[in-house]
């Protein structure tokens, strides 16, 4: 394989997080962390182009926040034709995981995952595409 070298530019503190990181992850390079970085977005992108897919979506909130709960359920029965399966993890006192596994368009998908991330109070959320290949 034909290796090409770039050149980039970049603010310096954030260089120096992404340093830290990638040390931290065990890369002895930069250019292995960033071609891993680059097959990660193309991955994402062939996720955007393929016709019906399977994906898992991952929220972490507070469940004594009742109305948070309250939109989150039914922002989820808005999209039940979305929705395979979903399970609730409790994490500690107040945290819980919910793990939605669900199959469609990307772009319905996309469309489920940004109602229920841009909902007060979700603290973390993913969208992790499981590809087939
Ligand atoms: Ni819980």
């Amino acid at each position: 394989m034909k290796i090409r070298r770039f050149g980039v530019s970049i603010e310096e503190e954030f260089l120096k997080k992404f340093d830290d990181l990638i040390k931290r992850k065990g890369y002895t390079t930069r250019s292995k962390a960033i071609s891993d970085l680059i097959t990660q977005f193309l991955s994402q992108r062939l996720f955007t182009k393929s016709a019906r897919t399977t994906a898992l979506i991952t929220l972490v909130y507070n469940h004594h926040k009742r109305e948070l709960v309250d939109r989150l359920i039914s922002t989820e029965h808005s999209f039940l034709k979305l929705i395979v399966s979903s399970q609730h993890i409790h994490l500690d006192d107040e945290n819980c995981l919910e793990v939605i596994v669900c199959r469609g368009r990307p772009h319905s998908l996309e469309e489920l995952f940004d109602s229920l991330r841009s909902i007060k109070g979700v603290k973390s959320a993913s969208l992790i595409p499981c590809s087939t290949g």
